[in-house]
This record gives structure tokens, sequence and C-alpha cells, in this order.
């Protein structure tokens, strides 16, 4: 597929460096293609090319937004023309002061990216875990038991794209529901913060679904 990245740090950087191992046709949507994120990309996978954003979003299938959230609804907007039809995948997540919730827990960060670039595809994901499981979701020892991505949207093809892709990356796609949803898997993404790194428990942890039969009884 053809895939772009509005921002490639920490977590632009990893997804755009593993998708593109895997054979997708990837590029960065670079504001400043000498920046050093853009660069630190490229030396982690030099086959990632810059690109004016509009042209990359343009030719791209699926966009990742993974800016900061305080520049994600300025660049959605700005790019919201290009982004007509497309899926944006939503990376990022609204941080407010002592890890509160970013927009005091009234909508999610992905609700206020969709008003923004109406004609866009929103899918939340790649958002509950910290970027070391993005550069790296093996998690052995656990039989056939992946790791579980928790992804929301309104848009069913959209989610089974995103679906697909976070398949090939290791994890085993849960869907979450509306895009409405995107608000608990912030408020998700608040507690893995915490824990991995205000408790200390270290970023090495990730959440899976275990699922049974329903009992006669259980809805
Ligand atoms: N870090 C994590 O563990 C983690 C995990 C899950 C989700 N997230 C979320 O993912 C998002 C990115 O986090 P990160 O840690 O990857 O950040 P980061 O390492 O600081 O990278 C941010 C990227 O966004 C670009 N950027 C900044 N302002 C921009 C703007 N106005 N327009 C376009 N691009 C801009 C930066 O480009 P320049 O180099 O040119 O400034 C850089 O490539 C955040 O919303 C964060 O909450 C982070």
């Amino acid at each position: 597929m053809h895939l772009t990245f509005v921002g490639s740090g920490q977590v632009g950087g990893a997804l755009a460096a593993r998708l593109s191992s895997l054979g997708h046709e990837v590029t960065l949507a670079a504001r400043d293609p000498r920046s050093e994120s853009v660069l630190a990309a490229q030396r982690r996978e030099p086959r990632l090319r810059a690109l004016d954003p509009h042209a990359a979003v343009a030719a791209a299938e699926v966009v990742f937004l993974a800016t900061p959230y305080a520049a994600a609804e300025a660049a959605a907007r700005g790019l919201a023309a290009a982004l007509t039809g497309k899926v944006l995948v939503d990376c990022t997540n609204p941080v407010g002061p002592g890890l509160t919730h970013g927009l005091a827990s009234a909508r999610s960060g992905s609700e206020v990216l969709q008003s923004a670039a109406p004609s866009a595809r929103v899918v939340k994901a790649f958002t509950i875990y910290g970027f070391e499981n993005f550069e790296d979701s093996l998690y052995p020892g656990y039989g056939g038991l992946k790791p579980a991505m928790l992804i929301a949207g309104d848009d069913p093809a959209a989610k089974l794209t995103v679906g697909t892709l976070c398949t090939e990356l290791g994890w085993e796609p849960v869907d979450a529901g509306p895009l409405a949803s995107s608000l608990h898997l912030e408020h998700l993404t608040l507690l893995w913060i915490k824990m991995a790194r205000l408790q200390g428990q270290g970023a090495g942890f990730v959440w899976a679904r275990l699922r049974r039969a329903l009992r006669k009884g259980e809805a």
C-alpha cells in the first residue's frame, strides 16, 4: 500500500520504518525535509522518501498523523482537501497537565481531528502504548496470543484497512467501536503511561484479549 506519515518522530519513525520493511511504499509528509526527525527516520530506513506534505498525502491511501497533539488539528485542517477519502490514522494523544486528558475528557482528540478534516476516514490506532512497542511488538512465550491493538472509527472499511496493517505488524486488531470510543482509548493511554512511566513498570507490557464461547445466559 501507499502510506505516508505526517510526523516522523518516536511513533511515526518507528511505524514508518517497520511498514516499509514489510514492503509498503512509505513516504514522509515532511514540512521540513532536513528536520532532525526526518533525517533520523531516514537513517533508520533509507527507503523513506521525504515529500511535500500535500503531494505525499495526495499519493497515499493511508495517512498516519503522528505529530504532537497540539500541532495535529492545524496539520489535519491544512491537509483537509488532500485527505478527502483517505484513511487517516490518528496516532496522537491529547495529554494535559499531570497526565490528565488534554480536552478535559469532554471529547476525544480523534473527533476534533475528524472535524478538522471532515472528508477523511479517521481511525484511532497505535496510541495506547509507548513507542517502544511500535518499534518491537514481539511478546514471545504466549503461544498464538498476540498483543492487542485497540482501534476505533466510524468507517468499517477504513478500520479493516488499519486492522490489516495492525496484523502485519504483529498485533491483534481489536475493534473498540465508533470514533467516539477514542475518548476511552485516550484514557487507556493515560493509564498505560502512568503504569509504565510513573509507577516504574516500564514500557515492556501491553494488553491482550482472551475470548471464550458465550455460556448459556450470557449476552
Ligand atoms: N512517544 C510515545 O511513546 C507515544 C506513544 C503513542 C502515541 N504518542 C503520540 O504520538 C504523537 C507523536 O509523538 P512522538 O513521541 O512521536 O513525538 P516526536 O518524537 O516529538 O515527533 C513529533 C513529529 O511531529 C512533527 N511535527 C511537530 N510539529 C509539527 C507540525 N506543526 N506539523 C507537522 N509535523 C509536526 C515533528 O517534526 P519536526 O522534527 O520537524 O519537528 C516530528 O516528526 C503525539 O501526539 C503523542 O501523544 C506518543
